[in-house]
């Protein structure tokens, strides 16, 4: 059974805080989104695998250790997604990016695919599915399956807001996938959004409200 694991680090509580604030405007907000994902990826990478090397100091020689190379890909749930991929990025430079459209049909909530792109060669890749909101989990659940379907195996889920529902519905459909978020919130209402939340995160990062 996979993990559920909300962040309880005080750097990631007090950015969570000045993200959630309607007081916060796109340019901090969005550099808000981007530190949070590069906290949660090094959670959620805690698991990466490591090989051993002599490393030649100005001093003497050193035994270190250094990522085994595993082959990863970041794969942002378009639009609020893309304000995490920088973070990512940042992380795990080797990392190959692919695209997944998604939008929620404001009357049925329900996820409405419209772009999917993935690196050729996603079946060897470890892959951290990233967007800020897990709300119904519609979009998660729809974005895994469509990459579960191009031969990925070892998925991740990345968010910084999640509702009980998001995640139920994410562990329901996929058991095998891991969650990190940095907060886990009340509910939803009657619109589908996180109560307290931070409102619409795709509109807040973009500045289109
Ligand atoms: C938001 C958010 C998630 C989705 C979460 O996207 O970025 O993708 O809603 O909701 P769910 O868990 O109920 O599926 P939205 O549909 O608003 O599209 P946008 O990012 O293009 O604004
Ligand atoms: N999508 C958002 O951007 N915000 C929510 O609260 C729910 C879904």
């Amino acid at each position: 059974m996979a993990v559920t694991m909300v962040l309880d680090h005080p750097l990631v509580q007090h950015k969570v805080a000045i993200l959630r604030d309607e007081k916060t405007g796109t340019k901090a907000f969005k550099e808000l989104v981007k530190e949070l994902a590069m906290l949660i990826t090094y959670e959620a990478s805690r698991d990466l695998a490591l090989r051993e090397v002599q490393v030649k100091t100005p001093i003497a020689m050193a035994d270190c250790k250094m990522l085994a190379g595993k082959k990863m890909a970041i794969v942002p749930i378009l639009r609020a997604g893309l304000g995490m991929v920088e973070g990512v990025q940042s992380m795990i430079p080797a990392a190959k990016v692919g695209h997944i459209g998604l939008y929620r049909d404001p009357e049925t909530l329900l996820p409405v695919e419209y772009y999917c792109k993935m690196p050729a060669d996603i079946q060897e890749r470890d892959v951290f599915v990233v967007d800020p909101m897990l709300a119904t989990g519609g979009s998660a659940s729809d974005a895994i399956k469509l990459i579960k379907e191009r031969g990925a195996v070892n998925i991740k889920f990345l968010g910084i807001i999640a509702a009980p529902e998001g995640i139920e519905k994410l562990h329901r459909d996929h058991p095998d996938v891991d969650i990190y978020v940095a907060a886990l919130d009340e509910k939803l209402n009657d619109h589908g959004y996180i109560v307290p939340g931070l409102g619409d995160a795709g509109d807040r990062i973009f500045g289109t409200k």
